[in-house]
């Protein structure tokens, strides 16, 4: 007799900077991964977009590419999982399947306006308690108003149901289903502002108060369940597509923060910092998200988060666009060559900020430079930059729960970075704890699917299956530390309000 072929789950991550697809065994275990970059369109300041059709492209290369890689057949994947950058607002031609714009990007902050005239219309807070979120132009509701009201005939045909809209996971499901499925996730949804994350539907009052034709939106679906099915021109055989959920949320569930309390950290384009609040959603006096985590077996999960725009965007920034460092893995040798900061400050405000400011008027600063100022100094003050954004949401965070966040989990590309995992532990006062498998995002989603299938049973063995790898331990002087938050502050105050006209 012949043993059957082993089994895996694929996920499929998409996120702002690539495409990227990873096999997952059932110990959690990467055992193929293939990965392309996206092309970032830049058509004025502050506008960043991408081409959607690229992005379709590029994640069905690396699908193929992971099980060809490994010799893996369609027939040996049990389930998909989706996880994307969120909010990147899509809309295309439901007949010809080509998108009527360029994608919007989460970090575009051309509606800024518009959500100024929203707050000054007195909306904000009719938002923030039906969607959990903050008036911003970072989500996807006043992008979607964008195109609607700038893009000759778009309305016309959106009213008369001709068009799409979605976020990357609708648009990467309706793909992969050959434009069968046009459905979303809850932890999707509610970065739209258009969601109403208590009732768990859209909201007709927030659509018409942004006029947004209902026939746009996609069909809201669990996390977690039987939510489509691979076409099987696309890698060989049909395949179930079982998960779907934004990366944070993704990356908090694969990071194993089953239970309330537990937080994570994302370093990676920016960062988020998301904990887990249990079945009740909570509400934030300090200028963070309110946002659904995951929906499985008729139960929600929501998530207390703080936003931060740019994380390890920093480094790719004195990378591509100052020329400092070749590759980002240069960035920890070059920083740890000096000893301190040397006083500079990097406010890295290029996107504006996010949580607690929501400012999308401050701009990208550096202070502090003297004659001695070296590149790394710089370096270390944009490494310096990511932790003290992550520690500033984290301070935050302790306010809503009434009490300190005794340890924090962290995942993403720069959480390899020892420096920088040191550093956050020294600013937060608290020991940051790495796990062995840091691709948390794409596991997330991978456990999403699996669990729909029975390639696993439930969360307590995920949660077993989650294993340390480093734990940080605060180390810094109390006064020290007050001292650089102090000197933070004061660059981030400079930074502020620099681009209002
Ligand atoms: O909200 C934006 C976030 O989903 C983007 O994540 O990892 O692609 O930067 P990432």
């Amino acid at each position: 007799m012949t043993a059957s072929p082993e089994q895996f789950v694929l996920a499929l991550d998409q996120g702002t900077t690539s495409a990227r697809a990873i096999l997952f065994d059932r110990q959690g275990n990467i055992r193929g991964i293939a990965q392309q970059e996206i092309t970032q369109h830049y058509p004025q300041p502050g506008w960043v977009e991408h081409d959607a059709l690229e992005i379709w492209q590029a994640q069905l290369a690396v699908a193929r590419a992971a099980l060809r890689d490994k010799g893996v057949a369609a027939a040996q994947i049990a389930a998909v999982g989706i996880t994307n950058q969120r909010e990147t607002t899509v809309l295309w031609d439901r007949a010809s399947g080509q998108p009527v714009h360029r994608a919007i990007v989460w970090q575009d902050r051309r509606t800024a306006g518009l959500c100024d005239d929203l707050r000054a219309a007195g909306q904000a807070e009719r938002f923030r308690q039906r969607t959990g979120l903050v008036l911003d132009a970072y989500f996807s509701g006043t992008k979607l108003k964008w195109l609607l009201d700038h893009i000759p005939g778009v309305r016309a045909r959106a009213e008369r149901g001709e068009l799409a809209f979605g976020t990357i996971d609708t648009w990467l499901a309706w793909q992969l289903s050959g434009g069968r499925d046009h459905v979303t996730d809850p932890s999707n949804a509610s970065r739209t502002l258009l969601f109403d994350i208590h009732r768990r539907c859209w909201d007709d009052e927030l659509l018409a108060v942004l006029d947004i034709p209902a026939a746009l939106l996609p069909r809201i679906v669990d996390s977690s369940g039987p939510i489509s099915v691979l076409a099987a021109e696309w890698l060989g055989a049909e395949i179930p597509l079982t998960g779907i959920a934004g990366d944070q949320q993704a990356a908090t569930f694969g990071n194993a923060c089953l239970e309330h309390g537990m937080a994570k950290n994302t370093y990676g384009t920016g960062c988020f910092l998301l904990m887990n609040t249990g079945e009740q959603p909570m509400a934030s006096h300090h200028q963070l998200l309110t946002t659904v985590g995951w929906q499985r077996g008729g139960r929600t999960t929501y998530l207390l988060e703080g936003s931060v725009f740019m994380g390890g965007a920093t480094v790719q920034w004195l990378r591509d666009g100052l020329g400092l460092i070749a590759s980002a893995n240069e960035i920890e040798g070059l920083a740890a060559s000096v000893p301190d900061n040397g006083g500079v400050y990097l406010v890295p405000a290029h996107t504006g900020l996010g949580a607690p400011y929501w400012d999308p008027y401050a701009r990208g600063a550096i202070f502090g430079m003297s004659r001695g100022t070296t590149r790394a100094h710089l370096a270390r003050a944009a490494l310096e930059a990511i932790a003290f954004q992550s520690a500033e949401v984290l301070q935050a965070m302790a306010g809503d729960a009434g009490q300190p966040i005794s340890q924090l989990r962290v995942d993403g590309g720069a959480a390899k970075n020892d420096l920088l995992m040191q550093f956050q532990a020294d600013l937060l006062g608290v020991p940051v704890v790495r796990p062995q498998v840091t691709e948390t995002t794409a596991l997330g989603a991978a456990y999403l699917a699996g669990l729909a299938v029975g390639f696993w049973q439930d969360e307590a063995e995920l949660g077993a299956l989650w294993q340390a790898e480093r734990r940080f331990e605060p180390a810094m002087p109390e006064a020290r530390r007050a001292a650089s938050f102090a000197d933070w502050r004061r660059a981030v105050e400079r930074s502020r309000h620099w681009a209002r006209a």
